[in-house]
Order: C-alpha cells, then structure tokens, then sequence
C-alpha cells in the first residue's frame, strides 16, 4: 500500500480541513506531517462548523485512526483545548488519536520569543502566527529542543527549566515585556492531556499500517509557497510543507508516496507579509474577502486576495509531483463578469514562466480573462450541471497543468463536493 499526500499549492487555507474530512472516509489513517498550531483547518457538515489546529482532520469519521507525525510541533494549551472541544462533541480522541514521541513541544517561551522577534521587526515582521512555531524548529534544528517523550522521562522538569532559562536569556536581549505564570500553568496541565493519548514511535506504527495494507493520506498544513526552503523566504512558516516532508515528517520512504492530491482555490489568498502578485487591494479584493469570507481561522487575520496565479501554480505543482489537483471556493466567484488568471509575467520587463528569486522584485503578472458564469453553483452536486463558463475555467487549468480536477468544491460543507473523471 501507498501513502496517498494532500497538500495545499497556494499560500494555505485552500480548504484542506474540508477536504481531508471528505476523504477520510476512504481511508484508514489520517497523519498530519508538518507545522503546528499556526495551521487552522475548517471542517462543516451536519450543521456543525469546527476548526482544528494540531490534530488531523479525520478526527470526526469514526473508525479512522487519526496520528501526529515526529514532523508536527505541539503547544500543549493549544491542543488540551482542541481535545476538550471534541470531548464535549462526544468524540472520543483518546481512542483513535495517536501522537510521536518525536514530534516537538512548542514552550511558553518559544511564543514569547516568535513574540519578542516580531516585535523587533517592526515593518519587515514576517507576521507569524505567534504561536511560536519559527523558535521551536529553530530549536529542533538547533537541537535543543523538547520532544513528547521527555514528558514521560523522570528529568523532564529539570529539562523544562534548562531551556526555559536560555529562552529567558535571549529574551533579555530584547528588553521584550512578558507574563509567564498564567500560560505556564496551562501548559502543565496541557502536557497531562497529552500524557493521557496514546504517544507512540510513529514511524514504527505508520509502516507497520503499511505492511497491513491499510489505506493513509498524509493532511499537509500550510502550503507550498510557505515552505522553508521554495517559499519567498524570510516570509515563509519553518517547516517544509511540501510533499517531501511527508516523508521525513513521518518516517515514509518516497517510494511509499502514492497519490498526491493538490489543493488549490479558485482565486489567491495570503495571510501575513510577503509577495503576492496577483494581489488586488481594490474593490474585486475586497468582494472576493466578503464573499469569501477571507479571514483567519487561527488568528481572524483578514486575507489578502487576489486572482488564481498560473505561474505559481505550475511551480507547486513541480515541486509536488501532484497526481490529481482539486479547486476549492469556485462558488466565491459566481456573481464576477470577469475572472483573471495570471498565465505569466513580465520581471524587469522581461517575459517569464518563473517565480524570480529576488522577492524585491517587480513581478507584473500578464492576465487571460475567462467570462464568469453568474449563477449560484453551490447547490449543484454533478459535474454535468456546472455552468460551462466554470468548465471553460477548470479545462484551462487542466491543459496548462497537465493535470486533471478530480474534485471541484462549491461550499464549506462535506455535501458540496463535486467529482470529475
Ligand atoms: P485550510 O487551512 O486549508 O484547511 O483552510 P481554512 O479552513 O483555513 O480556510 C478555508 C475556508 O473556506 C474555511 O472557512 C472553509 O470552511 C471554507 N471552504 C472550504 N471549501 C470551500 C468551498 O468550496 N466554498 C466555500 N465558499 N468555502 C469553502
Ligand atoms: P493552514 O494550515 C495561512 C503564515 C503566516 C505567516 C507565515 C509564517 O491553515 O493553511 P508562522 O506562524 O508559521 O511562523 O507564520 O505563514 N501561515 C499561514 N497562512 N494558513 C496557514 O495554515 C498558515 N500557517 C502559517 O500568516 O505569513
Ligand atoms: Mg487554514
């Protein structure tokens, strides 16, 4: 068996909660890779709406075994909250969620220092999430960081402190004001929580689901344009969202990667600083926010908008291997005359298919208009009943990635999901 990979192509919040939560039902495993917290992940169905941020977005299909890879990095408060949301739905997480003993713990401190460097930023801040999730892989990489299985370790407060102390060193160079008790607290009785799930060596589990032929998709967070080494670095998460990670995010040999569904909206948005050359800061962004409903699910941020970006797009798909694409919010853009896709651009003048590597530079993106279709699509469920305006759209797509939309979403909700081919 194969380790089927979904993943966001764009700058995140492409819809992955919603569709993993689809497609949990044909799958066995679920398994998040890679980021932590900084991830907000939608879910809607039988009139419940639920965002979650740690654990994988399988969580809701009973049976389904649901796991945190060693590539994660978990807050403690973040997810004893997570877990006491879904209790109080009557989930059961205890049962079906797994967690590696490698995966990271983000600290107190570590927020305050994501906190603290921002802060010294000032203009050119990355605008982080500030859960902390920059300093933690700094200190995974750096190797100084904690793991989930120093909580089950006698020395594990000693340890604690150890790094605590360094964080608080650092933070003295900042002259950054801070509060530690109260989330202090929290996190300690949120490192019980975690104590009370079952913490496993992953790696070990995942293969051996392999061996028994058992059915995985891996849930990305983020997207390919954050990733740590091809997104527009510095304004960029810390951890390598792209297929890749998957496989050192759960211990998977690449040759175990099966499918990989790319995710994609039907337009652009980005949270935080950085380049977005499709960007629209005039009225047809501010209509695809509203329509959209373009703001945060971790921190109510409203989302930049802009126009689907072809360029970007054929890179993520490049750099994925992605097998089946599938294009989320295409409803957002019914009542549009118009919808523009970026098919190039010109960088200095110059005509070119790729993302130059100086994000200083002057990206002019060269537009193909496609006419809209000015109908409410979001109660159609067959392929056959979409307006052939939107059809136009997603076999343009098709011939320019060479890769086929096998699902187009017209809505938040499981129901509102349309299969192609
Ligand atoms: P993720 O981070 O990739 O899981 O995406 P988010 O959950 O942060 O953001 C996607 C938002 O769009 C959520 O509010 C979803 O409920 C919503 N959504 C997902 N698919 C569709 C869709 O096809 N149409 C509409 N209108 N909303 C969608
Ligand atoms: P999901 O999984 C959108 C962005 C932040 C910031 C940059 C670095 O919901 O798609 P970080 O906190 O990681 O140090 O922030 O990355 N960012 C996201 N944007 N969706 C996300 O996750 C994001 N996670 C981080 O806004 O620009
Ligand atoms: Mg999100």
């Amino acid at each position: 068996m194969k380790v089927d990979v979904l993943l966001g192509l764009q700058w995140g919040d492409e819809g992955k909660g919603k569709i993993v939560d689809v497609l949990a039902e044909h799958y066995d495993v679920i398994a998040r890779f890679q980021g932590g917290p900084n991830a907000g992940h939608s879910l809607e169905f039988n009139n419940i709406k639920h965002v979650l941020h740690t654990i994988p977005s399988g969580i809701f299909r009973p049976g389904v075994i649901n796991l945190i890879g060693n590539g994660v990095v978990i807050d403690p408060v973040i997810f004893a909250d997570e877990i006491g949301k879904l209790k109080a739905m009557g989930v059961q997480p205890e049962k079906t969620l797994y967690i590696s003993k490698k995966a990271h713990l983000i600290l107190p401190t570590h927020r305050i220092l994501d906190a603290a460097s921002e802060a010294a930023k000032g203009k050119t801040k990355i605008g982080s999430t500030l859960k902390g999730i920059g300093p933690t892989y700094m200190d995974k990489t750096g190797r100084n960081g904690l793991r989930i299985g120093d909580i089950l370790t006698p020395n594990f407060a000693e340890k604690y402190a150890f790094l605590t102390n360094k964080h608080k060193d650092i933070l003295r160079q900042y002259s950054y004001d801070y509060n530690l008790s109260e989330y202090e607290a929290q996190w300690m009785h949120g490192i019980e929580v975690i104590k009370s799930m079952m913490l496993v060596d992953s790696e070990y589990e995942i293969n051996q689901h392999l061996e028994n032929n058992k059915t995985i998709l891996a849930e990305g967070a983020q997207g390919s344009l954050l990733d740590i080494d091809f997104g527009s670095y510095p304004f960029v998460t810390s951890s390598n969202t792209v297929c890749a990670g998957a496989c050192t995010g759960l211990g998977i040999a690449p040759n175990r990667v099966g499918e990989v569904f790319g995710i994609f909206k039907a337009y652009c948005t980005r949270v935080g600083s950085g380049p977005f050359p499709t960007e629209q800061e005039n009225e047809t962004g501010e209509q695809i926010r509203k329509l959209g409903a373009e703001f945060g699910a971790t921190t109510g941020r409203p989302r930049r908008c802009g126009w689907l970006d072809l360029v970007a797009l054929k890179y993520t798909i490049m750099l994925n291997g992605v097998t089946q694409l599938i294009m989320t919010k295409a409803d957002v853009l019914d009542s549009f005359d118009t919808i523009k896709v970026a098919v190039a651009y010109k960088v200095n003048g110059k005509e070119t298919q790729q993302l130059p590597y100086d994000i200083e530079a002057k990206i002019e993106p060269i537009y193909k208009d496609f006419k809209g279709w000015k109908t409410p699509i979001a109660a159609i469920h067959k392929v056959g009943d979409l307006p052939h305006e939107l059809m136009e759209y997603v076999k343009f797509i098709e011939a320019e990635t060479k890769v086929p939309v096998t699902i187009i979403s017209v809505g938040p909700d499981r129901d509102a999901t349309i299969y192609q081919h």
